[in-house]
Protein backbone atom coordinates (compact mmCIF):
# COMPACT_ATOMS: atom_id res chain seq x y z
CA UNK A 1 0.00 0.00 0.00
CA UNK A 2 1.20 3.86 -0.93
CA UNK A 3 0.41 6.86 0.74
CA UNK A 4 0.27 8.41 -2.83
CA UNK A 5 -2.30 6.23 -3.76
CA UNK A 6 -4.29 6.73 -1.53
CA UNK A 7 -3.95 10.94 -1.33
CA UNK A 8 -5.69 10.23 -4.89
CA UNK A 9 -8.13 8.48 -4.02
CA UNK A 10 -9.59 10.75 -1.42
CA UNK A 11 -8.41 13.65 -3.93
CA UNK A 12 -10.92 12.10 -6.36
CA UNK A 13 -13.77 11.00 -3.92
CA UNK A 14 -13.07 7.57 -3.30
CA UNK A 15 -13.98 5.72 -0.47
CA UNK A 16 -10.91 4.67 1.94
CA UNK A 17 -11.51 1.14 3.22
CA UNK A 18 -10.88 0.43 7.05
CA UNK A 19 -7.28 -1.42 6.24
CA UNK A 20 -6.42 2.02 4.39
CA UNK A 21 -7.35 4.30 7.32
CA UNK A 22 -5.24 1.68 9.41
CA UNK A 23 -2.06 2.08 7.55
CA UNK A 24 -2.35 5.42 6.99
CA UNK A 25 -2.86 5.98 11.07
CA UNK A 26 -0.28 3.27 11.70
CA UNK A 27 2.34 4.72 9.58
CA UNK A 28 1.67 8.67 10.26
CA UNK A 29 2.09 7.18 14.12
CA UNK A 30 5.03 5.77 13.55
CA UNK A 31 6.52 8.27 11.85
CA UNK A 32 6.65 6.11 8.25
CA UNK A 33 4.53 8.85 6.57
CA UNK A 34 5.64 12.73 6.78
CA UNK A 35 3.95 15.43 7.57
CA UNK A 36 3.40 16.51 3.93
CA UNK A 37 1.51 13.58 2.74
CA UNK A 38 -0.80 13.79 5.61
CA UNK A 39 -1.28 17.57 5.21
CA UNK A 40 -2.28 16.52 0.97
CA UNK A 41 -4.56 13.80 2.60
CA UNK A 42 -6.34 15.83 5.55
CA UNK A 43 -6.99 18.48 2.73
CA UNK A 44 -8.56 15.90 0.72
CA UNK A 45 -10.72 14.46 3.39
CA UNK A 46 -11.96 18.51 4.13
CA UNK A 47 -12.69 18.88 0.34
CA UNK A 48 -14.54 15.63 0.07
CA UNK A 49 -15.19 14.66 3.39
CA UNK A 50 -15.34 10.72 4.94
CA UNK A 51 -18.61 8.93 4.83
CA UNK A 52 -19.90 6.90 8.62
CA UNK A 53 -17.93 3.78 7.89
CA UNK A 54 -14.46 5.71 7.31
CA UNK A 55 -15.49 7.97 10.43
CA UNK A 56 -15.95 5.37 12.13
CA UNK A 57 -12.45 3.27 11.02
CA UNK A 58 -10.70 6.63 11.57
CA UNK A 59 -11.77 6.90 14.70
CA UNK A 60 -10.66 3.42 15.69
CA UNK A 61 -7.38 3.54 14.39
CA UNK A 62 -6.68 6.76 16.26
CA UNK A 63 -8.05 4.76 19.32
CA UNK A 64 -5.96 2.15 18.65
CA UNK A 65 -2.84 3.94 18.79
CA UNK A 66 -1.75 4.21 22.23
CA UNK A 67 -3.51 2.62 25.02
CA UNK A 68 -6.93 1.79 26.04
CA UNK A 69 -7.75 2.07 29.43
CA UNK A 70 -8.96 -0.84 31.40
CA UNK A 71 -11.51 0.08 33.87
CA UNK A 72 -12.66 -3.06 34.79
CA UNK A 73 -11.11 -3.17 37.78
CA UNK A 74 -13.71 -0.41 38.85
CA UNK A 75 -17.32 -1.67 39.81
CA UNK A 76 -20.36 -0.31 38.23
CA UNK A 77 -20.88 1.73 35.09
CA UNK A 78 -18.55 3.88 34.60
CA UNK A 79 -20.34 7.28 32.49
CA UNK A 80 -17.92 9.81 30.99
CA UNK A 81 -19.05 12.97 30.40
CA UNK A 82 -17.48 15.43 27.64
CA UNK A 83 -17.23 19.23 26.49
CA UNK A 84 -16.41 20.60 23.27
CA UNK A 85 -15.40 23.74 25.05
CA UNK A 86 -16.79 26.81 26.22
CA UNK A 87 -16.53 29.62 28.86
CA UNK A 88 -17.37 29.57 31.91
CA UNK A 89 -18.04 26.00 31.15
CA UNK A 90 -17.24 24.89 34.86
CA UNK A 91 -19.70 21.74 34.64
CA UNK A 92 -16.93 19.12 35.26
CA UNK A 93 -16.48 20.70 39.11
CA UNK A 94 -19.71 20.37 40.26
CA UNK A 95 -21.26 17.75 37.66
CA UNK A 96 -18.64 15.23 38.59
CA UNK A 97 -19.44 15.37 42.52
CA UNK A 98 -22.59 14.72 42.30
CA UNK A 99 -23.31 11.95 40.02
CA UNK A 100 -20.64 10.37 42.06
CA UNK A 101 -22.71 10.99 45.20
CA UNK A 102 -25.74 9.42 43.71
CA UNK A 103 -23.37 5.99 42.73
CA UNK A 104 -21.98 6.58 39.86
CA UNK A 105 -18.25 5.99 39.35
CA UNK A 106 -16.30 8.82 38.31
CA UNK A 107 -12.93 7.49 36.30
CA UNK A 108 -12.42 10.57 34.62
CA UNK A 109 -9.52 12.02 32.24
CA UNK A 110 -9.63 15.99 31.36
CA UNK A 111 -7.54 18.44 29.48
CA UNK A 112 -6.20 21.68 30.34
CA UNK A 113 -7.45 24.70 28.70
CA UNK A 114 -6.47 25.97 24.98
CA UNK A 115 -7.30 29.37 23.15
CA UNK A 116 -10.17 31.29 24.60
CA UNK A 117 -11.91 28.16 26.20
CA UNK A 118 -11.30 26.92 30.05
CA UNK A 119 -9.81 23.21 31.04
CA UNK A 120 -10.85 21.32 34.02
CA UNK A 121 -7.27 20.07 35.10
CA UNK A 122 -6.53 23.98 35.58
CA UNK A 123 -9.67 24.81 37.40
CA UNK A 124 -8.86 21.82 40.01
CA UNK A 125 -5.24 22.98 40.05
CA UNK A 126 -7.00 26.26 42.23
CA UNK A 127 -6.79 24.04 45.28
CA UNK A 128 -3.09 24.12 46.69
CA UNK A 129 -1.34 21.45 46.41
CA UNK A 130 -3.86 19.91 43.66
CA UNK A 131 -2.23 17.20 41.14
CA UNK A 132 -3.76 15.10 37.95
CA UNK A 133 -0.57 13.16 37.63
CA UNK A 134 -1.19 10.30 39.47
CA UNK A 135 -0.19 6.59 38.76
CA UNK A 136 -3.01 4.73 37.18
CA UNK A 137 -3.47 2.20 40.46
CA UNK A 138 -3.98 5.52 42.53
CA UNK A 139 -6.96 6.50 40.01
CA UNK A 140 -8.32 3.14 40.26
CA UNK A 141 -8.12 3.15 43.83
CA UNK A 142 -9.51 6.54 44.51
CA UNK A 143 -12.88 5.25 42.37
CA UNK A 144 -13.21 2.21 44.09
CA UNK A 145 -12.24 4.40 47.41
CA UNK A 146 -14.21 7.54 47.12
CA UNK A 147 -16.53 7.01 44.06
CA UNK A 148 -14.57 9.74 41.79
CA UNK A 149 -10.59 10.81 40.44
CA UNK A 150 -9.64 12.74 37.29
CA UNK A 151 -6.37 12.87 36.03
CA UNK A 152 -4.56 14.12 33.06
CA UNK A 153 -4.22 12.73 29.90
CA UNK A 154 -1.53 10.12 29.33
CA UNK A 155 0.56 10.64 26.47
CA UNK A 156 0.04 7.12 25.13
CA UNK A 157 -3.85 7.91 25.22
CA UNK A 158 -4.12 8.15 21.13
CA UNK A 159 -1.10 9.29 19.87
CA UNK A 160 -2.16 9.37 16.27
CA UNK A 161 -4.85 12.22 17.50
CA UNK A 162 -2.16 14.14 19.23
CA UNK A 163 0.13 14.58 16.24
CA UNK A 164 -2.71 14.65 13.51
CA UNK A 165 -4.70 17.46 15.64
CA UNK A 166 -1.46 19.29 15.47
CA UNK A 167 -1.17 18.79 12.11
CA UNK A 168 -4.52 20.08 11.41
CA UNK A 169 -4.32 23.16 13.86
CA UNK A 170 -1.91 24.53 11.60
CA UNK A 171 -3.09 23.53 7.78
CA UNK A 172 -6.27 24.60 8.27
CA UNK A 173 -8.08 21.36 8.94
CA UNK A 174 -9.29 21.38 12.17
CA UNK A 175 -13.02 22.65 11.09
CA UNK A 176 -14.24 19.18 9.61
CA UNK A 177 -17.11 17.61 10.60
CA UNK A 178 -15.76 14.03 10.03
CA UNK A 179 -12.24 14.60 11.79
CA UNK A 180 -13.63 16.59 14.88
CA UNK A 181 -15.98 13.77 15.51
CA UNK A 182 -13.35 11.34 15.25
CA UNK A 183 -10.98 13.50 17.28
CA UNK A 184 -12.62 13.41 20.01
CA UNK A 185 -13.93 10.30 20.37
CA UNK A 186 -10.86 8.01 19.58
CA UNK A 187 -9.76 10.09 22.76
CA UNK A 188 -12.88 9.25 24.84
CA UNK A 189 -13.61 5.72 23.75
CA UNK A 190 -9.45 5.12 24.77
CA UNK A 191 -10.53 6.13 28.19
CA UNK A 192 -12.01 3.68 29.16
CA UNK A 193 -15.91 4.36 29.82
CA UNK A 194 -18.92 2.08 29.24
CA UNK A 195 -21.20 4.87 28.36
CA UNK A 196 -20.50 8.46 27.30
CA UNK A 197 -22.60 11.96 27.67
CA UNK A 198 -21.54 14.72 25.60
CA UNK A 199 -22.08 18.24 26.00
CA UNK A 200 -21.53 19.95 22.27
CA UNK A 201 -21.35 23.30 22.14
CA UNK A 202 -23.11 25.56 20.05
CA UNK A 203 -23.14 29.70 19.79
CA UNK A 204 -20.59 32.68 19.32
CA UNK A 205 -18.45 31.02 22.49
CA UNK A 206 -18.35 27.13 20.95
CA UNK A 207 -16.14 25.75 18.73
CA UNK A 208 -19.73 25.10 16.22
CA UNK A 209 -21.07 28.57 16.03
CA UNK A 210 -23.89 27.34 13.84
CA UNK A 211 -26.47 24.89 15.60
CA UNK A 212 -27.15 23.22 12.54
CA UNK A 213 -23.65 22.16 12.68
CA UNK A 214 -23.51 21.41 16.49
CA UNK A 215 -26.13 19.25 15.71
CA UNK A 216 -24.25 17.78 12.92
CA UNK A 217 -21.58 17.33 15.23
CA UNK A 218 -23.42 15.49 17.92
CA UNK A 219 -25.37 12.84 15.79
CA UNK A 220 -21.88 12.13 14.07
CA UNK A 221 -20.58 11.41 17.48
CA UNK A 222 -23.38 9.78 18.82
CA UNK A 223 -23.25 7.16 16.19
CA UNK A 224 -19.13 6.37 16.58
CA UNK A 225 -19.91 5.90 19.96
CA UNK A 226 -22.80 2.83 19.00
CA UNK A 227 -20.26 1.92 16.45
CA UNK A 228 -18.03 1.27 19.16
CA UNK A 229 -20.13 -0.69 21.16
CA UNK A 230 -20.97 2.67 23.77
CA UNK A 231 -23.87 4.00 24.88
CA UNK A 232 -23.60 7.59 24.09
CA UNK A 233 -26.45 10.35 24.51
CA UNK A 234 -25.31 14.12 23.15
CA UNK A 235 -27.07 17.40 24.79
CA UNK A 236 -26.79 20.31 22.48
CA UNK A 237 -26.16 23.46 25.03
CA UNK A 238 -26.46 27.05 24.23
CA UNK A 239 -22.87 28.66 24.24
CA UNK A 240 -23.65 32.02 22.86
CA UNK A 241 -22.97 33.45 26.53
CA UNK A 242 -20.71 32.57 29.26
CA UNK A 243 -22.09 29.48 31.50
CA UNK A 244 -23.18 31.19 35.11
CA UNK A 245 -21.44 34.16 36.00
CA UNK A 246 -17.76 33.57 36.52
CA UNK A 247 -15.09 33.00 33.83
CA UNK A 248 -11.72 32.44 34.92
CA UNK A 249 -10.28 29.52 37.10
CA UNK A 250 -10.37 30.01 40.69
CA UNK A 251 -13.46 32.51 40.26
CA UNK A 252 -15.25 28.95 38.35
CA UNK A 253 -14.36 27.27 41.17
CA UNK A 254 -15.50 29.32 43.53
CA UNK A 255 -19.14 29.48 41.53
CA UNK A 256 -19.27 25.42 41.02
CA UNK A 257 -18.57 24.94 44.89
CA UNK A 258 -21.48 27.61 45.35
CA UNK A 259 -23.47 25.78 43.38
CA UNK A 260 -22.99 22.66 45.33
CA UNK A 261 -24.45 24.14 48.14
CA UNK A 262 -27.18 25.25 46.60
CA UNK A 263 -26.48 28.62 45.17
CA UNK A 264 -25.92 28.45 42.09
CA UNK A 265 -26.41 30.26 38.86
CA UNK A 266 -30.07 28.89 36.88
CA UNK A 267 -28.73 28.05 33.53
CA UNK A 268 -25.64 26.52 34.92
CA UNK A 269 -27.52 24.07 37.38
CA UNK A 270 -30.04 23.55 34.55
CA UNK A 271 -27.22 22.05 32.37
CA UNK A 272 -25.77 20.24 35.51
CA UNK A 273 -29.12 18.49 35.88
CA UNK A 274 -30.15 17.44 32.50
CA UNK A 275 -26.37 16.44 31.88
CA UNK A 276 -26.29 14.26 35.25
CA UNK A 277 -29.46 13.21 34.43
CA UNK A 278 -28.70 11.51 31.19
CA UNK A 279 -25.59 9.76 33.56
CA UNK A 280 -27.47 8.42 35.99
CA UNK A 281 -30.36 7.11 33.14
CA UNK A 282 -27.40 5.28 31.30
CA UNK A 283 -25.51 4.55 34.75
CA UNK A 284 -28.69 2.73 35.61
CA UNK A 285 -29.15 4.81 38.74
CA UNK A 286 -32.58 5.78 37.54
CA UNK A 287 -35.49 4.73 35.81
CA UNK A 288 -36.63 8.32 34.69
CA UNK A 289 -35.46 11.71 33.94
CA UNK A 290 -37.47 13.26 36.77
CA UNK A 291 -36.00 10.39 39.56
CA UNK A 292 -32.55 11.13 38.10
CA UNK A 293 -33.05 15.27 38.32
CA UNK A 294 -34.67 14.36 41.89
CA UNK A 295 -31.41 12.56 42.72
CA UNK A 296 -29.36 15.32 41.80
CA UNK A 297 -31.45 17.73 43.84
CA UNK A 298 -31.28 15.75 46.91
CA UNK A 299 -27.21 15.07 46.87
CA UNK A 300 -26.70 18.98 46.67
CA UNK A 301 -29.43 19.52 49.41
CA UNK A 302 -28.44 17.03 51.53
CA UNK A 303 -24.58 18.18 51.59
CA UNK A 304 -23.05 14.96 50.21
CA UNK A 305 -22.15 16.17 46.56
CA UNK A 306 -20.35 19.28 48.43
CA UNK A 307 -18.43 16.70 50.84
CA UNK A 308 -17.37 14.18 47.60
CA UNK A 309 -15.69 17.14 46.14
CA UNK A 310 -13.98 18.00 49.51
CA UNK A 311 -12.73 14.22 49.71
CA UNK A 312 -11.87 14.19 46.05
CA UNK A 313 -10.15 17.33 46.40
CA UNK A 314 -8.09 15.64 49.75
CA UNK A 315 -7.29 12.40 47.69
CA UNK A 316 -5.54 14.23 44.69
CA UNK A 317 -3.41 15.94 47.39
CA UNK A 318 -5.03 19.80 47.36
CA UNK A 319 -6.08 21.80 49.99
CA UNK A 320 -9.92 20.29 50.85
CA UNK A 321 -10.61 23.26 53.41
CA UNK A 322 -11.04 25.87 50.51
CA UNK A 323 -14.02 23.62 49.38
CA UNK A 324 -15.45 24.75 52.94
CA UNK A 325 -13.58 28.14 52.81
CA UNK A 326 -13.22 29.83 49.22
CA UNK A 327 -11.32 31.97 50.60
CA UNK A 328 -8.65 30.15 50.83
CA UNK A 329 -8.46 30.17 46.56
CA UNK A 330 -6.12 32.06 44.59
CA UNK A 331 -7.25 35.78 45.05
CA UNK A 332 -6.75 38.32 41.95
CA UNK A 333 -4.99 42.00 43.66
CA UNK A 334 -6.98 44.67 41.60
CA UNK A 335 -10.63 44.28 40.56
CA UNK A 336 -12.59 46.77 37.77
CA UNK A 337 -16.23 47.54 37.43
CA UNK A 338 -16.82 47.78 33.80
CA UNK A 339 -19.63 50.03 33.42
CA UNK A 340 -22.64 50.27 30.68
CA UNK A 341 -22.40 53.72 29.10
CA UNK A 342 -25.92 53.54 27.79
CA UNK A 343 -29.55 52.79 28.40
CA UNK A 344 -30.99 49.49 27.21
CA UNK A 345 -31.11 45.35 26.76
CA UNK A 346 -27.78 43.28 27.07
CA UNK A 347 -28.94 42.38 23.33
CA UNK A 348 -25.97 39.78 22.70
CA UNK A 349 -22.65 39.25 24.57
CA UNK A 350 -19.73 38.08 22.34
CA UNK A 351 -18.88 34.81 24.14
CA UNK A 352 -15.87 34.11 22.54
CA UNK A 353 -14.49 37.44 23.32
CA UNK A 354 -15.43 37.07 27.01
CA UNK A 355 -13.06 33.86 26.59
CA UNK A 356 -10.12 35.89 25.08
CA UNK A 357 -10.19 39.02 27.93
CA UNK A 358 -10.00 36.36 30.51
CA UNK A 359 -7.11 35.32 28.74
CA UNK A 360 -5.86 38.82 28.39
CA UNK A 361 -6.23 39.00 32.02
CA UNK A 362 -4.01 36.03 32.24
CA UNK A 363 -6.30 33.05 32.90
CA UNK A 364 -5.66 31.11 29.71
CA UNK A 365 -2.94 29.66 27.23
CA UNK A 366 -1.77 31.30 24.14
CA UNK A 367 0.65 28.27 23.37
CA UNK A 368 0.82 25.02 25.45
CA UNK A 369 3.57 25.57 27.46
CA UNK A 370 2.08 29.58 29.01
CA UNK A 371 2.07 29.79 32.41
CA UNK A 372 -1.48 30.81 33.76
CA UNK A 373 -2.53 32.65 36.50
CA UNK A 374 -5.63 31.11 38.85
CA UNK A 375 -6.69 34.13 40.37
CA UNK A 376 -7.61 36.38 37.24
CA UNK A 377 -10.72 36.50 35.45
CA UNK A 378 -14.26 38.19 34.92
CA UNK A 379 -17.75 37.88 36.88
CA UNK A 380 -20.44 39.01 35.13
CA UNK A 381 -23.17 40.97 36.59
CA UNK A 382 -25.46 41.38 33.69
CA UNK A 383 -26.37 38.59 31.00
CA UNK A 384 -28.19 38.68 27.78
CA UNK A 385 -32.00 39.98 28.10
CA UNK A 386 -31.13 42.16 31.52
CA UNK A 387 -31.91 45.54 31.45
CA UNK A 388 -29.72 47.68 32.14
CA UNK A 389 -28.66 51.64 32.83
CA UNK A 390 -25.85 53.62 32.06
CA UNK A 391 -22.99 53.19 34.39
CA UNK A 392 -24.64 49.84 35.53
CA UNK A 393 -21.96 47.51 36.03
CA UNK A 394 -21.91 44.53 33.52
CA UNK A 395 -18.80 42.61 34.80
CA UNK A 396 -16.45 42.75 36.96
CA UNK A 397 -12.72 42.28 36.23
CA UNK A 398 -10.30 40.64 38.53
CA UNK A 399 -6.65 41.15 37.69
CA UNK A 400 -3.30 41.22 38.87
CA UNK A 401 -1.57 43.41 36.14
CA UNK A 402 -3.07 46.83 35.55
CA UNK A 403 -2.54 47.05 31.65
CA UNK A 404 -3.66 43.68 31.03
CA UNK A 405 -6.86 44.63 33.13
CA UNK A 406 -7.15 48.07 30.91
CA UNK A 407 -7.02 46.03 27.60
CA UNK A 408 -9.29 43.69 29.07
CA UNK A 409 -11.95 46.56 30.07
CA UNK A 410 -11.82 47.45 26.78
CA UNK A 411 -12.55 44.59 25.03
CA UNK A 412 -15.11 43.38 27.10
CA UNK A 413 -17.35 46.55 26.70
CA UNK A 414 -17.11 45.73 22.95
CA UNK A 415 -18.39 42.25 23.59
CA UNK A 416 -21.49 43.38 24.96
CA UNK A 417 -24.41 44.49 23.04
CA UNK A 418 -26.77 46.95 24.44
CA UNK A 419 -29.76 47.26 22.06
CA UNK A 420 -33.28 49.34 23.03
CA UNK A 421 -35.26 46.16 22.39
CA UNK A 422 -34.98 43.23 24.22
CA UNK A 423 -33.46 40.13 22.46
CA UNK A 424 -35.20 36.91 22.13
CA UNK A 425 -34.82 34.53 24.72
CA UNK A 426 -32.45 31.85 23.49
CA UNK A 427 -33.52 28.45 25.12
CA UNK A 428 -30.40 26.68 27.23
CA UNK A 429 -31.27 23.32 26.10
CA UNK A 430 -31.06 22.79 22.36
CA UNK A 431 -31.81 19.16 21.92
CA UNK A 432 -30.85 15.64 23.23
CA UNK A 433 -29.66 12.50 20.72
CA UNK A 434 -29.53 9.31 21.58
N1 LIG B 1 -11.40 19.01 20.11
C1 LIG B 1 -10.68 17.91 19.80
O1 LIG B 1 -10.26 17.16 20.67
N2 LIG B 1 -10.47 17.65 18.49
C2 LIG B 1 -10.92 18.43 17.48
O2 LIG B 1 -10.69 18.12 16.33
C3 LIG B 1 -11.66 19.59 17.84
C4 LIG B 1 -11.89 19.85 19.16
Amino acid sequence: MRMYDLIVKKRNGGILTREEIAFMVRGYTDGEIPDYQMSAMMMAVYFQGMDEEETLSLTMSMRDSGEVLDLSAIAGIKVDKHSTGGVGDKTSLALAPMVAACGIPVAKMSGRGLGHTGGTIDKLESFTGFSTSIPSERFVENVNRIGISIMGQTANLAPADKKLYALRDVTATVDNMSLIASSIMSKKLAAGADAIVLDVKTGSGAFMKAEADSFALAREMVKIGNGAGKKCVAVVSDMDQPLGFAVGNALEVEEAIATLKGRGPADFVELCLTLGAQMLLLGKKAETEQEAREKLLAVIKDGSALQKLAEFVEAQGGDAAAVYDTARLPKASLTKEVKADKDGFVGHINCEEVGVCSLILGGGRETKESCIDLSVGIVLQKKTGDNVLSGDTLAVLYANERDKMEEAERRLKLAYRITNEMPQKRSLIKGVIS
